[in-house]
């Protein structure tokens, strides 16, 4: 049967392959070290959950909740915002409650797309950047993804070449995949820019509380003027370890967070009212379970460039987000990162994420999450010198012999 239109601008996962891959070698009963999958492992930190199960014995709590977010949660991200980032936002007005930051993304590009609309999108980036749009009717420009000094001829480039003239920009720093970390001056050049040639910027902050060195990201809101164009989005997931509970924000420019408050008034009733108190709890918070996870993230990142660098793989240490980018070791290069990937699950047992997943420019990288502990980190990294030792053994380096590109 003819696939339906919208199916077939989705093309399956690549890390559908690595999570079959992953699953029968498990089945076999290898122990897989997983270090594909962006999911946080750590618990939500218990006050969080404690506030979740005080409120949810209120059964006045069990009716459909707000779908815009309850105005305690609207009032507690406005107060992150200020003091985070000296942004003064409007509860009312700027910012929402979405069920989580991809789905606020996705309906933003539901509500603002028009089809055969050009959006300039990073590549590689984490997929929903590209998806939400394609879904939506919208035609994808890549864009490079370091914003170095490339970057604004690349925009140019991009917006001269475009017919129609491009609608949105999207920004994601720290990046997923790459963990490239904007600086402010960076936004004050994408900013003045977009704002010239009638640009609006979605910047995707999913990782603003996840950074290393004591250098906190900034918002692209923190540019004077930003909030004519701009749009961000922000998660609960990583900040404070809440993956599966489904809460993230998008604030910024009135028209564009009244757009998409207007399409998810039609679509949800917003998170369950327990869930959005806790995370308001959350917002409201002293800031310690924040700098636990993140004292956590450092950590992990630091072993996993260290012995991963004594195994023979260096890996630049990522500034920021929960993620290394690492590029694929000279020998292997050629394969690229969907059969390197492969191989590091059948002869390492150590999942990655292969970078094509991200776009075709992130073909000659995987990427690293933080997401095992310590110990299975450094094992990663053994059994993965083990692998590199015995390839390089091999009479006719059997390595290449996989599938080739
Ligand atoms: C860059 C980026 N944006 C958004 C998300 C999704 O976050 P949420 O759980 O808030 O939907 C992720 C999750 O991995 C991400 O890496």
């Amino acid at each position: 049967m003819e696939e339906f239109h919208k199916v077939r601008r989705l093309p399956p996962y690549v890390f559908e392959q690595v999570n079959r891959l992953k699953a029968s070698a498990r089945s076999r009963g290898a122990d897989i070290i997983d270090l594909g999958m962006g999911n946080p492992d750590l618990p939500t930190p218990k006050s969080i959950v404690d506030k979740l199960c005080e409120v949810v014995r209120d059964p006045r709590t069990h009716r459909y909740s707000s779908s815009r977010g309850i105005p305690g949660l609207r009032r507690a991200q406005a107060s992150y915002y200020a003091r985070r980032f000296g942004v003064k936002l409007d509860p009312e007005t700027q910012i929402v409650a979405t069920l989580g930051s991809k789905e606020g993304f996705a309906n933003m590009a539901q509500a603002i797309t028009a089809p055969g609309d050009v959006i300039l999108c990073p590549n590689p980036t984490y997929p929903i950047h590209a998806f939400g749009f394609i879904m939506s009717g919208g035609v994808i420009r890549s864009l490079q993804a370091e914003p170095d000094a490339g970057f604004i001829p690349a925009l140019e480039r991009g917006v001269r070449h475009s017919i129609p003239k491009p609608l949105a920009l999207i920004l994601n720093y720290p990046s997923n995949p790459t963990a490239h970390v904007a600086s402010l001056d960076f936004y004050k050049d994408v900013v003045a820019y977009a704002k010239k040639n009638d640009i609006i910027i979605l910047s995707d902050l999913a990782y603003s509380e996840i950074y290393f060195d004591g250098n906190p990201p900034p918002s692209v809101l923190q540019v004077p003027g930003a909030i004519d164009n701009t749009v961000e989005f922000t998660s609960m997931s990583k900040t404070f370890s809440m993956p599966g509970w489904r809460m993230g924000f998008a604030v910024g420019n009135e028209r564009l967070i009244a757009a998409l408050t207007r399409v998810k008034s039609y679509l949800d009733y917003g998170a369950f009212t327990p869930i959005q108190v806790a995370a308001t709890a959350a917002l409201n918070g002293d800031g310690a379970d924040i700098a636990e996870v993140r004292d956590i993230y450092h950590k992990r990142r630091d072993v996993m460039v260290d012995s991963f660098g004594r195994a023979g793989w260096t890996i630049p240490a990522p500034a920021a987000s929960m993620f290394a980018w690492a590029p694929i070791p000279e020998p292997f290069r050629h394969l690229g990162s969907l059969e390197f990937s492969k191989l590091l699950i059948e002869h390492a047992d150590v999942a990655v994420a292969p970078g094509v997943g991200f776009g075709e420019h992130g073909d000659d990288f995987v990427r690293i999450a933080l997401v095992e502990n310590e110990h299975r980190i450094r094992q990663a990294a053994r059994n993965i010198k083990r692998f590199f030792w015995s390839s390089a053994k091999q009479p006719n380096n059997v390595v290449p012999l996989a599938a080739h590109r």
